[in-house]
């Protein structure tokens, strides 16, 4: 599509309603290499429902990302997006990929990185848009750069900005266009605690203010836990879906992985899961 008309197009309303579920996936397997990752997946999100993806290193989060846009096919079973195909509902869905992070040179503005989630691909060239749309626009991205608390720097070199400054700058990337499902994929890795709490709120908030159905891989579930409506544990072979209560307990992660999961509540109300899944809660006591 030629971009000028795909950046006018974007800045259409959208139907405030998803069609529900925004995302299903129903007994989904996933082989790459000729190795299953994962298998059994099955998964509902409603609309502005968060739900985190959770799993030892390299068992396929960011895979289950790919899978959602479309970019990895499945082996078996069926993923529906916005009611549709993955890959098929466009604007409608909002990403975050892995550690995206700017070198400290780097020129751009906070404001003009939010500016191209409008404008695709096209790193760095901004559209040109006839008046009306130009003020659009701006005016959209003002709004979403507003929404995620970064005003105060938007207008800073991105590379002159923390690494949860850049963050929200990307999470406003990613909403510019209105997506109905926004996939993150662990975007308080870099951050430290402090700015971890800050970005999880704020995941949050986009979830259950602003409607948004996230779906975020996290490496640690316990900045999000209190956001939660959901979490998927992906393990070799299986994989476990439901209430975080429910899911993140001795017992079910020890059935997942096959092997001894203790799941420990410190007194501040972190979780400390201990065993398989090495990545998730903490894990062996660190913080
Ligand atoms: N296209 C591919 N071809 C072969 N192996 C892949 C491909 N994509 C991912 N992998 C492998 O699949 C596994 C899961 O990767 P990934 O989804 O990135 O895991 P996670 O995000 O859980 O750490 C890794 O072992 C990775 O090397
Ligand atoms: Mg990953």
């Amino acid at each position: 599509m030629d971009p000028a008309v795909r950046a006018a197009e974007a800045l259409l309303p959208v139907p405030r309603r998803a069609p529900e579920p925004v995302l299903e996936l129903r007994d989904a397997a996933v082989r790459v290499g000729g190795r299953t990752l994962w298998s059994g997946v099955n998964l509902t999100v409603g609309a502005g429902e968060f739900t985190a993806v959770l799993g030892p290193n390299g068992v396929g989060k960011s895979t289950l990302v790919k899978a959602v846009l479309g970019a990895q096919p499945l082996a078996s079973g069926e993923v529906r997006v916005l009611g549709t195909r993955p890959g098929q509902a466009g604007r409608r869905v909002g990403c975050l990929p892995q550690r995206r992070s700017f070198d400290a040179s780097m020129r751009i503005r906070g404001i003009d990185v939010v500016r191209l989630g409008l404008d695709g691909d096209r790193w760095g060239v901004p559209l040109p848009l006839p008046g009306p749309r130009r003020r659009a626009a701006r005016e959209r991205v003002a709004e979403v750069v507003e929404l995620v608390g970064a005003a105060a720097y938007a207008h800073r070199p991105i590379g002159q900005c923390s690494g949860g400054e850049q963050q929200r700058l990307l999470i406003a990337q990613a909403l510019v266009r209105r997506p109905l499902l926004l996939l993150l994929d662990e975007p308080l890795d870099s951050l430290d605690l402090s700015h971890q709490g800050g970005v999880a709120a704020l995941i949050g908030r986009i979830c259950h203010q602003e409607g948004v159905a996230v779906v975020m891989v996290a490496h640690d579930v316990n900045p999000i836990l209190h956001h939660l409506d959901q979490v998927v544990y992906l393990a070799e072979g299986g994989s476990v879906a439901g209430a975080p209560q429910e899911v993140i307990t001795s017992g079910t992660l020890t059935g997942l992985y096959g092997a001894p999961v203790e799941v420990l509540r410190a007194s501040d109300g972190r979780l400390v899961v201990v065993g398989r899944p090495e990545s998730t809660g903490g894990g062996h006591g660190a913080g």
